[in-house]
């Protein structure tokens, strides 16, 4: 990719024409390709799924399950192993309500410091539920994670490991694999949140080894509504439903019931049809211009913009660098609020993300409040790069 790429592929985004989106790690803009997906299947394919038995319903269960295919394609598992969920925060509450039956009988949960507060206080809580405790792979002062205190941490004393494949604070890619097979040499299984990771680079959950594997299809140009839990057949096999009901059974009696095949058994009621049939095509999207193109552009944007502020006078910047990162920019300016930064840039139609980023725990640990982020995607330009500089400019003389 290129800017005249990028340049193009705003185009395909309406909203782009109003503003300078720059906060794609909260939530990315819909393509005119998944709005008129949704808008054709409303229009002409909409029915429930797997009950009907004319050809309306028929279809609109193929398009639901085909989702699971291009899904499952995309990240490299099979179509049984993906199970539709609202977002990232539900898939992981899934686990915590199902994992303790396959769990191995251990005392310690091993996270990281930079996780997001969704794969944080669902663990708080099952470890209170279960009797365990929670230990905290440390942040290094690079902004990357202290693998060697991870060795010792991951223990046979471990149950289960939950991180984060990219942090939404920094931007730090990190190795995921190293930790899961770590995991899987004490026995322990391993969750990752993948929320930053698969809208910007290419995941192979087969590859990673991970068990369980969760992300969002908001934050990856589809619809909000609609998120995906990657398990592994054989665990999910011996897990135990999370919510109970309609689609979820293969029969059911006055007093009992059965449950239904993967992944059907994890998705009880009426799913998000619709939002299955834009996350699709968002994923259409995605291939056409390639995961490690995406990747690699957003690390030319980060990089045009470390550029022209590291250094300067006033401003900090949290970022492992380009090399390890995706399109985060994290940073703070001296004497500044973060939400001052942002509103300052709101008045010239640039929109960042300003104050904690739901990791609350790591802003204490930096010892701050909140920091300043903007973040990029495929639809963001050198100029948007240009504008987000002089925005930060102009708030430095505004609070000089
Ligand atoms: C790393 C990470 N995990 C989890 C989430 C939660 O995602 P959702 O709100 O879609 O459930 C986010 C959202 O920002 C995130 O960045």
């Amino acid at each position: 990719m290129d800017n005249n790429v990028a340049r193009g592929l705003k185009e395909d985004f309406p909203i782009l024409k109003s503003c300078t989106y720059l906060d794609s790690a909260a939530t990315t803009q819909k393509p005119r390709q998944v709005i008129d997906a949704m808008s054709r299947f409303y229009s002409s394919q909409y029915a429930n799924i797997h009950r009907g038995v004319y050809k309306l319903s028929q279809e609109a269960t193929m398009l639901y399950e085909d989702a699971h295919t291009e899904v499952a394609d995309f990240i490299g598992s099979e179509q049984d192993e993906v199970i539709f969920t609202r977002n990232t925060t539900e898939s992981i509450n899934l686990l915590s309500y199902t994992l303790h039956e396959i769990l191995p009988k251990r005392k310690e949960i091993v996270l990281t410091e930079l996780e997001h507060h969704s794969n944080l206080v669902p663990w708080q809580q099952f470890a209170k539920r279960h009797g365990m405790k929670l230990r905290f792979i440390p942040l290094k002062k690079n902004f990357t994670l202290d693998y060697g205190a991870a060795e010792k941490l991951i223990s046979r004393n471990t149950a289960l490991i939950a991180v984060n494949h990219v942090s939404n604070v920094f931007g730090t890619i990190n190795d995921v694999e190293r930790l899961v097979s770590l995991a899987a040499s004490k026995g322990a299984l391993s969750v990752v949140d993948g929320a930053q990771a698969v809208p910007h680079k290419r995941v192979d959950v087969k590859k990673l080894g991970c068990d369980f594997y969760a992300f969002s299809g908001h934050k990856m140009l589809g619809p909000t509504g609609i998120g995906v839990l990657y398990g592994k057949r054989e665990l999910l096999g011996k897990m135990p439903p999370f919510l109970t009901g309609g689609d979820m059974i293969r029969s059911v009696s006055f007093d009992s019931a059965e449950w239904n095949d993967l992944p059907m058994k994890f998705e009880a009621g009426t799913p998000h049809i619709a939002g299955a049939v834009g996350l699709a095509e968002a994923i259409r999207y995605l291939q056409k211009i390639g995961m490690d193109e995406i990747l690699s552009w957003e690390r030319t944007l980060l990089k045009a913009a470390l550029k022209q502020l590291k250094g300067r006078k006033g401003v900090f910047i949290y970022s492992p660098g380009t090399e390890k990162s995706s399109g985060i920019l994290s940073f703070n300016l001296q004497g500044v609020h973060s939400h001052d930064v942002a509103s300052i840039l709101d008045e010239r139609g640039v929109c960042i993300r300003a104050g904690h980023h739901c990791a609350m725990p790591l802003m204490s640990k930096l010892g701050i409040t909140g920091t300043s982020r903007a973040s990029f995607y495929l639809y963001n330009t050198l100029e948007d790069v240009k504008r987000l500089v002089s925005g930060i400019e102009h708030a430095q003389e505004v609070f000089a």
